[in-house]
């Protein structure tokens, strides 16, 4: 019988984390390797990221080697940002690696400088590559969610809670600087779900006398605390604090949430998210499917063209601030 391409099982894949680390990513590694297993096909776990691959530190995974991770932040295969794997040398010994160990396909979870890589290893080479999205930011368009912002934004509002409590007592302003890079999202959703009074994101320009007149404006209706959320990139929050606290009088005080949004053990939202990702992405390469990525819009997994998931830019949620605006009166 005459078999198409795609129809020749595939034998092997591999499976990385890249990138910033994201709760959550063990429980996509969990999915890839059961859904393989579960399919026939051998799974190797790859180290470190792209360094890992080009090393060629690999390992076959069984159903036991992600026994117990579901609830456990970070990632057990390790990551990395890998400078040798965006040259042409450092992907040509990665693939060298993936053909030594049979590697027909490759699952790489991380954000969109990980799925830059998928796309030139398979580019460059006959590897079949597929993407989940592992970062906290949730900074990737095609995608409502990523892995790991949903835990992230429940970390900075055990934190915001905390925070609330101490500048309610002293009635004074603060500032509470949170991850997201060039993405406000985890800043926005925090400032809702933490009923700050104003938030600052990249990506709209804000303007200090303005939101001074807003703090003393509340001050005079009676709010006993200004809680400010400032997404990274922004400005600093030591420095903001000052600003503030010279024009408008009222005390300030800046808190850096830092790498503690990156760790912690994932929220039910995001253990689900990356089980029905992880089995996708399985999916799609058993299907002969290559230079994809998975994802979730409407509450339905998607997988698109890797190329144009990088090409599309990240929306700005406009009703979301405009809904922070108002709730925050
Ligand atoms: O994972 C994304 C992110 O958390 C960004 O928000 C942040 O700028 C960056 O990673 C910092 O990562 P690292 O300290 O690992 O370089």
């Amino acid at each position: 019988m005459f078999l198409w391409a795609w129809e020749v099982k595939m034998k092997t894949i591999g499976v990385l984390t890249s990138g910033g680390d994201a709760p959550g990513m063990n429980a996509a590694i969990r999915a890839v390797v059961r859904s393989g297993i579960q399919n026939g096909i051998k799974v190797m776990g790859i180290t470190r990221g792209y360094n890992g691959l080009i090393n060629g530190e690999l390992f076959e995974m069984n159903r036991y080697s992600v026994s117990d991770i579901i609830q456990r932040g970070g990632t057990i295969l390790k990551t990395a940002r890998s400078d040798e794997f965006r040259t042409p040398e450092g992907r040509k010994k990665a693939h060298n690696v993936l053909k030594v160990f049979g590697i027909e396909g490759l699952v790489v979870i991380g954000g969109d400088g990980s799925f830059t890589g998928a796309q030139k290893l398979s580019q460059e080479f006959d590897i079949k590559t597929v993407g989940i999205p592992g970062t906290i930011d949730n900074d990737l368009n095609y995608t409502d969610y990523t892995i790991g912002f949903d835990t992230a934004l429940n970390t900075v509002i055990e934190s915001v809670n905390k925070i609330r409590d101490t500048s309610s007592s002293h009635e004074r302003v603060s500032i509470v600087e949170v991850m997201g890079r060039h993405c406000g999202d985890i800043a926005l959703f925090a400032a809702i779900a933490g009923g700050a009074e104003d938030v600052i994101i990249p990506e709209v320009n804000y303007n200090l006398d303005d939101l001074c007149k807003t703090i003393l404006e509340g001050k005079q209706r009676g709010k006993v605390h200004n809680l400010i959320i400032l997404a990274e990139g922004v400005g600093e929050a030591e420095y903001l604090g000052k600003e503030i606290e010279s024009l408008t009088g009222i005390e300030t005080r800046a808190t850096v949430l830092g790498h503690i949004q990156r760790g912690g053990s994932p929220s039910a939202s995001d253990r689900i998210l990356a089980s029905r990702l992880g089995h996708r992405a399985v999916e799609v390469l058993i299907n002969g499917g290559s230079q994809r990525v998975v994802g979730i819009k409407d509450n339905q997994i998607i997988d698109i063209d890797i190329t144009e998931a990088l090409s599309l830019k990240k929306e700005f949620n406009k009703d979301l601030y405009e809904i922070s605006k108002i709730l925050s009166y």
